[in-house]
């Protein structure tokens, strides 16, 4: 049904659909854009996904991880900076046992910031325990909906596996974020549609929606990049079937496209995330190959809310 639906969506013609999720996102969200932190405390990873530049067979890349202390203090920074909001987002790193992630996250929850993790596969008892710590969110993107794309790019884990944890997290008590790449490999419109009705299945309460972006030192080197236009066009109609959704303009599309990632907010996008990793890792968390900004926790929050402000909207 959801399926459906998301292929006439995605066959309209872009303005129109662009039009009404805009149209959506006024009515449902207003003309707020929710800033969050997102801090990087890892770029360990013992997977091998096949796009991803913190994969284990990436030698080339210098590894950092964040001391307890340090993820603590940047939770206490950012929140005097003004956020309300901070993602803890790592590689899958088995150096970070679940009761220090629970630690950190009690300390953070005693302050007035909403967590959200974003720390990979784990089993139903770890969401709990970590829910119970004070983490109200988790973002897990599903990547494909495809079965066999989803094979073919994840030698360590299976689609199936993916969207259990998506539902144990939903059954924990979480805002449960999920999404995809436009434009991986062998994705067709059919994909994307899939991806879609998977989202809205869940139902998801975040979607980040991003092109995928080669990196070189990944199997997928030598392929495209996904197109900014079917980026706009995925988030537009997830706005459509979930209405009441958060969805970020993706770090990807700004770096694929700096001027879409303003456009996205008028497609139904109403989230940015803004790093808060200090300056002198950000470089290493290369998931794809980005320009990174120099700015420090405060005159970052600045540019953002700038940025925002530029475009007619109200950062909150
Ligand atoms: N291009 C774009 N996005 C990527 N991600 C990982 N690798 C890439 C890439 N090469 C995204 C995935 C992941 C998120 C942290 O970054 O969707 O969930």
């Amino acid at each position: 049904m959801n399926e459906k639906t998301a292929r006439a969506l995605l066959s309209m013609e872009p303005a129109a659909l662009f039009k009404q999720a805009d149209e959506i996102r006024r009515q449902r969200k207003g003309d707020d854009v929710q800033v969050r932190a997102l801090l990087e405390f890892s770029n360990y990873c013992k997977r091998r996904c096949a796009y991803c530049g913190l994969r284990c067979e990436n030698r080339s890349l210098t590894r950092f991880r964040l001391s307890k202390e340090e993820i603590i203090d940047i939770g206490r920074q950012a929140h005097d900076a003004g956020y309300r909001t901070i993602v803890l987002q790592s590689g899958e790193d088995p150096f970070y046992t679940p009761e220090m992630i629970g630690k950190i996250v009690s300390e953070i929850a005693k302050t007035d910031i909403t967590i959200t993790l974003s720390c990979g596969e784990w089993n139903k008892d770890v969401y709990r325990y970590w829910h119970d710590c004070g983490a109200k969110r988790y973002l897990l993107k599903h990547e494909t909906a495809d079965p066999a794309l989803y094979r073919s790019l994840h030698p360590d884990s299976t689609f199936s596996e993916r969207v259990q944890c998506l539902y144990d997290l939903k059954e924990t008590g979480y805002e449960t974020g999920g999404g995809f790449m436009i434009g991986l490999p062998g994705q067709t419109v059919d994909t994307i549609a899939k991806d879609l009705a998977l989202i809205a299945s869940i139902p998801c309460d975040m979607a980040g929606i991003g092109p995928f972006l080669p990196h070189p030192q990944t199997p997928l080197r030598d392929a495209e990049a996904g197109s900014a236009e079917w980026t706009l066009r995925a988030v537009a109609a997830a706005r459509v079937l979930l209405p009441d959704a958060n969805l970020p303009a993706t770090t990807s599309l700004g770096v694929l496209d700096p001027t879409q990632k303003d456009h996205v907010f008028a497609c139904g996008a109403n989230v940015i995330m803004q790093k808060v990793t200090p300056v002198r890792v950000r470089a290493l968390y290369e998931i794809y190959p980005a320009n990174h900004q120099k700015a420090d926790i405060i005159e970052g929050r600045q540019a953002v809310e700038a940025q925002i402000r530029a475009f007619g909207r109200r950062p909150v």
